[in-house]
């Protein structure tokens, strides 16, 4: 979805990949999104799918150690389009389509459920998942809003 317009207003930022930025990310995302009236489906949408991305990136992009830097950017468009983007520099992704499918888990520990991207694609309107082992992954995810 390339988009021809300019965005009318941008961030990103750098965090450190600590399980206490998944709520910092949430709250930023709102903060940013508020001049736009979000209804608030929409917003409780975004931060939930912001939320899981983020902690895929601290989960397993980087794992445990705290080392890393997860980063977050958004991009409003004039149309109310919202591009999020969240990106590290992590192990990466072996193959995304597995990775992608409902119920799938690399994890061992019976924590997770393998729903995060699931929850990605249903509460935004495209999910785009970019990875290389070794390098990292970024996530992109648009959503228009009403
Ligand atoms: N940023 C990332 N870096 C490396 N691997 C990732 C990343 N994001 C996702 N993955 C891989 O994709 C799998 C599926 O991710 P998904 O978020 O759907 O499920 P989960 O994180 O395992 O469980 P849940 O999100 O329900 O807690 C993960 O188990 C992991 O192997
Ligand atoms: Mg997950």
């Amino acid at each position: 979805m390339r988009r021809k317009s300019e965005p009318k207003n941008h961030m990103s930022c750098e965090l450190r990949a600590v399980s206490v930025n998944e709520s910092v990310c949430r709250a930023i995302i709102g903060v940013f999104l508020a001049p736009e009236n979000p209804t608030a489906t929409e917003l409780a949408d975004i931060k939930c799918a912001v939320s899981e991305a983020v902690t895929n990136a601290i989960v397993h992009g980087y794992g445990a150690g705290n080392e890393g830097i997860v980063y977050l950017g958004a991009e409003i468009y004039p149309d109310r389009t919202v591009r999020i983007t969240v990106r590290d520099k992590g192990k990466g992704i072996e193959d995304i389509a597995l990775a992608r499918r409902p119920l799938y888990t690399t994890d061992t520990s019976g924590e997770r459920s393998g729903m995060g991207f699931s929850v990605m694609e249903s509460f935004t309107d495209r999910l785009r998942v970019l990875s290389r082992p070794g390098a990292g992954t970024r996530i992109t995810m648009y959503k228009r809003l009403s």
